[in-house]
């Protein structure tokens, strides 16, 4: 049973209501039960353990907890840390295991501001643009990788 962490950064609680023309209409509750549902549908031998905080440090933290835990992969949505946070990059420079580093839009076709991608250093694979589907196509690309 392969165990995956999730961590979502600043502002991913407020999917739903958070420019939806941009981040879709699911809250990231409903974008949770429906990947777990997809999962267990699939027959997939996973557990996903999500986290979601808006402090930097608090990731920080989590991110150190993961490397003490015995996890499979790490999923991780940094959202505007992504561009800015060379507290987490270091902090994922910590584990050994292999980091997934997903965005719900394909930021390279956004705005400059978002071209700048520092935590993505540290990542073994990078994903964008799937929305709600995001996390279950990270999740079969770990289980399949
Ligand atoms: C995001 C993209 C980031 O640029 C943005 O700050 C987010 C979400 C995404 O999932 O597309 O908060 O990470």
């Amino acid at each position: 049973m392969k165990k995956i962490k999730i961590i979502n950064g600043p502002n991913l609680n407020m999917l739903g209501n958070r420019e939806p023309e941009v981040y879709g209409a699911l809250t990231l509750d409903e974008i949770k039960k429906s990947t777990e549902k997809q999962i267990l549908k699939k027959n997939i031998a996973c557990t996903l353990d999500w986290y979601q905080s808006n402090i930097e440090g608090e990731i920080v933290t989590e991110i150190q907890k993961t490397s003490l835990a015995k996890y499979d992969a790490l999923i991780i949505n940094p959202a505007a840390y992504s561009h800015t946070s060379i507290a987490i990059l270091d902090a994922l420079r910590l584990l050994k295991i292999p980091i997934i580093e997903v965005h719900l839009t394909n930021i390279h076709g956004r705005e400059e501001i978002r071209q700048t991608m520092l935590t993505a250093k540290a990542a073994s694979i990078i994903m964008g643009g799937l929305g709600k589907n995001t996390y279950l196509v990270a999740v079969l690309a770990t289980i399949e990788l």
